[in-house]
């Protein structure tokens, strides 16, 4: 596959020639490390730190598909000054790309459970309208009894969607994802 960055800025995109796809969830929940592990490279910024990733990056799969790694939400430590901003840049992403984006993957993480934020991102999702899969990460972290109580979030949420199970440590829930990516 071949994978590139697309420098961005938060106001000026690359053009909308291409469809896109958008990583969401709360910081430190593994949004660049799934995109490294879908793609097969390390292309997207993973830390131990909350508050990695800080802007909206662009990688082009194939000339097909753009991937876009956002920054995380909810995380306690960053100033509220920085969420503001964060919410803001979030904001005008998807109003701007609404009609370009073909899914919103959501991220939660299997061990922490659906927390408040996202359940107000899907909630917002659905209230613009632009299609979502909840993604369940680090599933190798989670006990059986942790992940059915997320798989149960989920679904008391969601009703019956789509729900991917994924570890970007054991790659597993990659041949999904990659199969929405590149769906029609
Ligand atoms: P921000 O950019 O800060 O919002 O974080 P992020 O959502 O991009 O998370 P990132 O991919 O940087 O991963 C955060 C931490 O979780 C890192 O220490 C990763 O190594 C770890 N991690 C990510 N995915 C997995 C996984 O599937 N299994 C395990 N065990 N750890 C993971
Ligand atoms: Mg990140």
């Amino acid at each position: 596959m071949k994978v590139a960055f697309l420098k961005s800025t938060e106001k000026d995109f690359p053009p909308a020639d291409k469809p896109e796809v958008v990583f969401v969830g709360r910081s430190n929940v593994g949004k660049s490390s799934l995109i490294n592990m879908v793609t097969g490279r390390n292309i997207a910024r993973v830390s131990k730190e909350p508050g990695r990733t800080r802007a909206i990056n662009y990688f082009l799969l194939d000339g097909k598909v753009y991937i876009v790694d956002v920054p995380g939400y909810g995380f306690a430590r960053v100033p509220v000054q920085e969420q503001e901003r964060w919410k803001r840049m979030m904001e005008n992403y998807f109003l701007e790309r609404k009609e370009n984006i073909k899914q919103v993957f959501v991220l939660v993480d299997s061990v922490v459970g659906v927390q408040k934020q996202d359940r107000q991102m899907i909630e917002w999702l659905e209230y613009i309208g632009i299609p979502f899969t909840v993604v369940l990460t680090k599933a190798d972290k989670a006990s059986q009894k942790e992940l059915s109580r997320a798989l149960r979030q989920v679904k008391d949420l969601v009703g019956e969607l789509a729900i991917i199970i994924s570890s970007a440590k054991e790659g597993k829930g990659k041949k999904e994802i990659l199969s929405m990516i590149f769906s029609p």
